[in-house]
């Protein structure tokens, strides 16, 4: 018998997943995104873009669509559709499984402002100006225009349009992985003092880290969002993997 899933993606770990189940005839997978990327990586299984519909509309998704395991494999930052697929998963009594990477942890040599939420980022910049390499994608940049006083290195993998009202900004385009002597190089090109950064764990986006530590420089450091505490969770698609097998043999 194939076993429906269905992977809330939208990060790495998500379309390794997706990589090792098109493998696997048991399964009948699905991956779906948000949307929030144009132009998302090519993938070998079937895909579905945007929103359910709240948590009813997830519900009415899974019931429909007859799905039978669910793996959260969203960015540790989208905190909503997290919440969503546990409360569907719990109604609905279909297991889920989240795939997480763990956070960023400071290093020796590390000059971390650690802060709770954006608006407190943009606090943490100070009053003085500064040139600022911002890297917290797009949704979340006008939470900047509190501070206009400072220039801002904007990067992001979609444009920004009018994201963040502000004349002093410097936005380029680039989608990960990155490399920590070309990170290193374009804040010193770009004359950086500080980096903002979410904490999003992971290898593809940690070399502006490693650059800013080379640099001696300041980086604010946006702690994640909570996600629903009582869903099992692994930090590998391998172990993902693992996990769908047995509730597989399982399954009667
Ligand atoms: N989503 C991503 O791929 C992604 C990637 C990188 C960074 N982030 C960061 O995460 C933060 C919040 O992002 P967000 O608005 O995408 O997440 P969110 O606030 O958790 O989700 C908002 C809504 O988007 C839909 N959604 C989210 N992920 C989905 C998925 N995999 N498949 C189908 N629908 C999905 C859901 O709509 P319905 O309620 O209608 O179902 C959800 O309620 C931002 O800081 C963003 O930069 C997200």
């Amino acid at each position: 018998m194939l076993m429906r899933i269905l992977i809330l993606g939208g990060t790495t770990e998500a379309f390794a997943l997706a990589g090792r189940l098109a493998g696997f005839t048991e399964f009948h997978p699905l991956l779906s995104f948000a949307g929030r990327t144009g132009n998302p990586r090519q993938v070998s299984i079937p895909t579905r873009i945007g929103g359910f519909g709240g948590i009813h509309g997830l519900e009415r998704f899974l019931a429909d669509d007859g799905v039978e395991a669910v793996i959260d494999a969203t960015h540790p930052f989208a905190a909503r559709i997290s919440r969503n697929a546990a409360l569907a998963c719990v109604q609905a009594q279909i297991p889920l499984l989240a795939l997480r990477r763990p956070p960023w942890i400071r290093q020796q040599g590390d000059h971390w402002i650690d802060v709770e939420s954006m608006t407190s980022a943009a606090e943490a910049l100070g009053t003085a100006p500064r040139r600022v390499f911002l890297t917290i994608g797009r949704q979340e940049l006008h939470h900047f225009e509190a501070a206009k006083q400072h220039i801002y290195l904007v990067r992001t993998v979609e444009p920004i349009g009018e994201a963040l009202a502000s004349s002093n900004v410097i936005a380029i385009r680039d989608r990960g992985p990155f490399d920590e002597e070309a990170e290193r190089s374009l804040m010193e090109r770009e004359g950086i003092d500080i980096l903002v950064s979410k904490n999003s764990g992971g290898s593809a986006t940690y070399p502006k880290i490693a650059a800013a530590q080379a640099l001696g420089l300041p980086v604010v450091m946006v702690a994640r969002p909570d996600k629903p505490a009582d869903v099992p969770t692994v930090t590998l698609p391998e172990a993902a993997l693992e996990w769908l097998r047995q509730l597989h043999e399982r399954t009667p």
